[in-house]
């Protein structure tokens, strides 16, 4: 009787544990599904499709070191990228526009999209960790 109890306990546990895999699974997959299309929406027309840029005028996104730091993916996108100043004083040349005005849940989708499709590993962040960033470096 026991011994039934305790198999069905852990039966249970068992399946409730797998259940539980599957929503992060599908959760992730919905991000980089997101991800993926604020990709061709708003990158692709400079980095490309696939991320390898275009010769000198817009970088590769295959790099490791950039796909395994989320903090800068993250600044870049929300504040783009300046050119490092040439004159002091003189108007800043801006390289990448900032997309500060695409979404927490976009941007957060967007690291896990390039770190999922070019990266080692993928790299989940949350919508908070991005709502802070955007308080940091302006
Ligand atoms: C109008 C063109 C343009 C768009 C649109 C654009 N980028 Fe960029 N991006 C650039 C350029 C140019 C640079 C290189 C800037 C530099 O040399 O510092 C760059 C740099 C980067 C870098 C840093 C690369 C490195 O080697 O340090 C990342 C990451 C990046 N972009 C991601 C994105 C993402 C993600 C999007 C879409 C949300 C995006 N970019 C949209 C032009 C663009």
């Amino acid at each position: 009787m026991t011994d039934r109890l305790t198999l069905a306990a852990i039966a249970l546990w068992l399946l409730g544990g797998w259940h539980l895999v599957q929503a992060a699974d599908d959760d992730l997959q919905s991000r980089i599904l997101l991800g993926e299309q604020t990709f061709g929406d708003n990158c692709s027309k400079c980095h490309q499709l696939d991320g390898y840029g275009e010769g000198g005028l817009y970088p590769s996104l295959h790099q490791q070191s950039l796909l395994t730091d989320k903090t800068v993916l993250i600044q870049t996108i929300i504040h783009g990228r300046l050119a490092p100043e040439q004159v002091p004083g003189a108007q800043p040349q801006r390289l990448m526009p900032a997309l500060g005005f695409l979404s927490d849940r976009e941007i957060a989708a967007l690291v896990a999209y390039l770190s999922n499709s070019w990266g080692d590993e993928v790299i989940v962040v949350t919508e908070e960790e991005v709502q802070t960033a955007r308080q940091g470096i302006p």
